[in-house]
């Protein structure tokens, strides 16, 4: 079993230095290589996304990636910014589905920014798109001659894109109360027109699921409003990006939600992956222990669940995660005091 850390930027290194303590108190011998991305990267070695990098990946069973993004490197060409790491990552190994779970823990129906009994509703899991849409398309920032600016960003799915993501989510939500909801805005867009339109294709394989649609700025209002309706959500690069952000939020906190980003690339135990947590490098905390590592823990179960084979190891951290937090080890980020280190003493102490 032989997976890479990339710490990044800001918090990264400080919420992978706990995942990685988690990981080694298991005693499975899992080999484990560093390597550098990002704003990091680009310092060392003047690239967010060194080749030696993507080679130590490649060579992986999988990889559990902190944050990138640094302020000092928003000026640089876009080409060199911290972000170009993750995006690379997705691209170059085609992880192209994007599992983000949001559920609330026991203990966090009251720290969620909506009322208990909402809350505690939420079992929900968005599967977002991401080698596609607006993030791929051609894109410029040009000056005309009379000095007028223009930016642009095209938006386009093909169908073979839109139909991998639909089986996903398609067998995602029979292995789970059998309800998928696809996010578009097909009333506007025709790249959400095609989207839907093969995403009804697909449903045919799989008469099990109950299958919905529902424009994105209805679903940012319903999961707000009542959240307990999804099951799983299916969606866009950009749209899942925003409702994941979204969707943290109505579980307790941003520090909560790990994914698991998988395309079809097999490992000796499962599914080849990049586990992250959805957040970012957090600059506003960074370098102070304030940030909450339980998301990037719960990345590293999902990791050992889905390419290590390692279910069990993956239970066991995703139960004391649940007991610290039962036992009110909250982090600022949920209202409580307790600092990086100590949330990561405290997951060890259960496991
Ligand atoms: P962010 O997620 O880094 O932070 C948003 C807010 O949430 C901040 O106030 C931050 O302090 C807080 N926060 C985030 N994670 C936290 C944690 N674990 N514990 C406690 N509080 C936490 O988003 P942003 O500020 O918009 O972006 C900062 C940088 O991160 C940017 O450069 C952005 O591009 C990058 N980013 C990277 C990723 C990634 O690496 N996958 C994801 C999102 C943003
Ligand atoms: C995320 C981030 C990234 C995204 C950025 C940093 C490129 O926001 O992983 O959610 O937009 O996908
Ligand atoms: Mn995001």
């Amino acid at each position: 079993m032989k997976i890479v850390i990339m710490p990044g930027d800001g918090i990264g290194p400080e919420v992978t230095h706990e995942a990685v303590r988690v990981i080694e108190a298991l005693g499975l011998g899992i080999d484990m290589k560093q390597a550098a991305v990002g704003g990091a990267a680009y310092k060392a070695y003047g690239h967010p996304l060194p080749p030696e990098t993507l080679a130590i990946a490649e060579a992986a069973d999988g990889i559990l990636f902190g944050a990138v993004g640094d302020p000092d490197c928003d000026t640089l060409e876009r080409h060199l910014r911290p972000e170009q790491a993750i995006l690379g990552l997705r691209k170059a190994l085609t992880l192209f589905a994007n599992l983000r779970p949001a559920k609330v823990f026991k203990g966090l129906e009251d720290h969620s920014a909506l009322r208990p009994e909402v809350a505690s509703a939420i079992d929900l899991l968005i599967v977002r798109e991401l080698n596609g849409d607006v993030y791929f398309g051609e894109k410029g920032y040009r000056t005309a001659a009379d000095g007028t600016r223009e930016g642009y960003d095209v938006m386009s799915y093909c169908e073979s894109e839109v139909r991998r993501i639909a089986h996903v989510a398609f067998r995602a939500a029979q292995g789970r109360k059998g309800r998928l909801c696809s996010v578009d805005k097909a009333n506007v867009l025709e790249t959400s027109q095609l989207w839907r339109d093969v995403v009804v294709e697909i449903h045919k394989e799989y008469p099990d699921v109950q299958l919905s649609h529902m424009y994105v700025d209805n679903a940012a209002m319903q999961l707000v409003r009542n959240p307990g309706q999804f099951d799983v959500i299916v969606t866009g690069n950009l749209f899942g990006d925003i409702l994941s952000d979204q969707a943290s939020m109505c579980v307790g906190s941003i520090g909560m939600l790990a994914s698991a980003s998988l395309g079809e690339r097999k490992t000796a135990h499962g599914t080849y992956g990049l586990y992250e947590p959805i957040h970012g490098s957090a600059p506003d905390i960074a370098g102070q222990g304030l940030a909450n590592p339980m998301a990037t823990i719960l990345s590293a179960a999902m990791l050992l669940r889905h390419s290590l084979g390692q279910a069990a190891a993956a239970d066991r951290i995703e139960a004391a995660v649940g007991k610290a937090l039962e036992d009110g080890v909250l982090g600022r980020d949920l209202g409580g005091r307790a600092g990086t280190t100590e949330i990561g003493d405290a997951v060890l102490a259960r496991l």
